[in-house]
């Protein structure tokens, strides 16, 4: 295959607060890591796992209990010195998906779409879904006007590009510390990025509430 999936996994987890990194805390009876590569089982792909410096062992150690085989690299500071580490472990790779291992129950059909929209020839490619709360701006604790949410969309992972332009993207990109997904830098060098629809369960595991919404959707359901 000519193509990468880089999962990130080397952020902290601190507004999960389980005093350990996130992609290692448990849900359900299994890391959250691995659960996101249970998911990744059988993709066209080859897998680059980006741990917690230190802890690359680990890290391998979860993906062969998920059944997948992955290279590890130790991540960053940032989400996007995490991504700047699993890109330079891709080698020759011509596309390139970065997904979050927060993102532990990503459905297929979403990394699908995503495969299929760069294989269609997309230079970039999201997952989207529409905002459902009604936005507001606020200024100093004052609430300002109303957004209009029709024009609102939220960005899921993974996120699929060519890998010649993901590069150039980091590389040139002025405050790359700053982005909080890879298709902002990629959308910088004036490169057009294509919405797919994602899904309500691909949604990033952030705070303890999260994480006891995933706990019940990865429970065994009663017969
Ligand atoms: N990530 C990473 N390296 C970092 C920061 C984040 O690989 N230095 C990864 C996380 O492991 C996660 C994804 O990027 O899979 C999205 O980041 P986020 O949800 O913010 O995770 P954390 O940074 O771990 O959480 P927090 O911001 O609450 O500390
Ligand atoms: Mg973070």
């Amino acid at each position: 295959t000519d193509t990468a999936l880089i999962v990130v996994a080397a952020g902290s987890g601190t507004r999960l607060g389980r005093g350990v990194p996130k992609a290692f805390a448990e849900v359900a009876g299994a890391t959250i890591l691995e659960h996101a590569l249970r998911g990744l089982a059988g993709v066209d792909a080859r897998l680059v796992v980006v741990a917690p410096d230190g802890l690359e062992a680990d890290a391998s150690a979860i993906a062969e209990r998920a059944g997948v085989v992955a290279s590890v690299v130790a991540g960053g500071a940032t989400r996007a010195d995490s991504v700047a580490a699993g890109l330079a472990a891709v080698g020759d790779a011509r596309r390139v998906l970065v997904h979050d291992a927060a993102r532990a129950l990503t459905p297929r059909e979403v990394v699908q779409r995503v495969i299929d929209a760069l294989a269609a020839g997309a230079a970039a490619v999201v997952p989207v879904l529409p905002v459902i709360d009604t936005i507001r701006e606020a200024h100093d604790g004052e609430l300002g006007g109303i957004v209009d949410r029709s024009r609102l969309r939220a960005m899921q992972t993974p996120q699929g590009f060519d890998a010649a332009v993901l590069r150039r993207a980091y590389a040139e990109a002025p405050d790359r510390a700053a982005s909080t997904d890879d298709a902002q830098l990629v959308q910088a060098l004036g490169v057009d990025v294509v919405a797919v629809a994602g899904a309500e369960l691909a949604f990033k595991i952030t705070t303890p509430a999260d994480a006891e919404r995933a706990a019940s959707l990865l429970a065994p359901q009663p017969a």
